[in-house]
């Protein structure tokens, strides 16, 4: 990670759950930024923070937060319901912001939160950070430079465990922000714009919820159409049956092969749970500094792209088909199968923090705003509303990609 000028960008943290755990340690380590503060509402968890960043202030009040001038980017990972409070909290004493995703749960408060930082001056960002994989940026750089020709469709599928997962209370509410839909649509949809041009004219789709002890949707599959016709499927199921790895030639989080000895843990550790409160002590332990949470390091070697990874995609272009590999792109042409390496230790986090910190410091354009934010709130919406509707939604709040 290189700078090219001398610019720190001080970054103050709002929430320390598990979307902060993945994400402090890219901003940590990256020389354009200093972590100067973070906020939440659990002293426990503070404290950890404050072991690991013993120069940094430690807040129970997001407010008394953000009215440190030392901080330049707000960086809110609190409970997606509260999204929009933190976010106009921050933006009001002038910082830009890079809210988690989801942004916010329905398109007119998406569309006060864009009009907002547009007349306070500030950046607000959403953390799709899987959309800045090296892999996902090299395949819309093909769609860009047309050197396959045109893109002609797209196909993503992911299988995996997350229902039967620890989840929190919010996490296992019906409606807006719960569910499969609400909590990995935002990745799968940002990534399929984001390589498509962003502008979808429309959606088919549905998400169902299978399991009355779990409630929410745990499954979700939709047909697309971008404006320019190109179009796409999407499927995901969290049901902890069938692990999608197994057609990525067993790539994943630990780097092997979905190990048959662990087939359906997450809901073997659901069922065997007596304790009631076991779930709410089991999600909480994912948050910063607690037992089921990653430790604070270094990023070393590369990164394992695990979300990517975990299921396939296929973009087709009119010369060739492309998928995910796991040592970068397998491109099959006309004439020739070739590889694109790209593994890097730098990964989706760190494109986003970098594109951040060059429109704060430079006019570059940012990508991933908050009209693109709210254009895939407004997808996820009409996949809800196809699927009770039974019929085809059209858009009318997309953005284009900005590259
Ligand atoms: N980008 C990603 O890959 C990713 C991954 C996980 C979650 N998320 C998103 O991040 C958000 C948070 O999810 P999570 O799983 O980390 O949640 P979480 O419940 O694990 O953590 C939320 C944290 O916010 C704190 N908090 C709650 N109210 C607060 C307040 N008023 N002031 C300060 N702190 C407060 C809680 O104490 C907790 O530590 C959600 O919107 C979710 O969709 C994104």
């Amino acid at each position: 990670m290189t700078t090219e000028n001398s610019t720190v960008l001080g970054i103050g943290i709002i929430g320390l759950g598990g979307a902060a755990v993945a994400m402090v340690p890219r901003m940590a380590f990256n020389p354009r930024f200093k972590i100067i503060a973070a906020a939440d509402l659990d002293t426990e968890i503070l404290g950890r923070f404050a072991q690991d960043f013993p120069d940094a202030a430690t807040h129970t009040s997001a407010e008394e937060m953000c009215k440190d001038p030392r901080i330049d980017l707000v960086y809110i990972a609190t409970p997606t319901i509260l999204h929009s409070q933190h976010c106009e909290l921050a933006m009001s004493y002038g910082k830009h912001v890079l809210i988690e995703k989801p942004m916010t749960i329905n398109v007119e408060e998406g569309t006060a939160l864009a009009e907002s930082a547009e007349r306070q001056g500030v950046l607000l960002g959403v953390n799709v950070k899987h959309s800045f994989e090296p892999r996902v940026l090299r395949i819309r750089e093909m769609v860009r430079t047309g050197e396959f020709g045109e893109l002609r469709m797209m196909h993503h599928w992911r299988y995996q465990d997350w229902l039967y997962r620890p989840r929190s209370h919010e996490e296992l509410t019906p409606g807006p922000g719960g569910g499969i839909l609400w909590r990995q649509g935002p990745h799968q949809f940002d990534i399929i714009r984001t390589i498509g041009g962003g502008m979808v004219r429309s959606v088919r789709g549905t998400s169902a919820a299978w399991d009355p002890a779990r409630r929410v949707p745990g499954a979700h599959a939709a047909y697309l159409e971008f404006e320019n016709g190109v179009f796409c499927t999407a499927v995901y199921s969290g049901y902890d049956h069938w692990d999608s790895r197994e057609f990525m030639h067993g790539v994943g989080k630990e780097g092997i092969f979905p190990d048959p000895e662990k087939h359906a843990a997450a809901r073997r550790e659901q069922a065997e749970a007596t304790d009631p409160d076991w779930e709410d002590a089991a999600a909480r332990a994912e948050r910063y500094g607690l037992g089921r949470s990653d430790p604070m390091e270094p990023p070393t070697g590369p990164s394992s792209a695990g979300w990517l990874l975990g299921g396939p995609l296929m973009v087709s272009f009119d010369d060739a088909d492309v998928r995910l590999s796991p040592g970068g792109l397998t491109v099959y042409g006309n004439k020739e199968r070739s590889e694109i390496p790209l593994v890097t230790v730098e990964d989706g986090r760190d494109g986003r923090l970098n594109t951040f910190y060059d429109a704060i410091t430079t006019d570059r354009p940012l990508p991933a705003n908050a009209r693109w934010g709210n254009a895939t709130i407004e997808l996820l919406l009409a996949i809800e509303q196809s699927g009770e509707q039974r019929k085809e939604m059209f858009l009318q709040h997309q953005t284009p990609t900005v590259d």
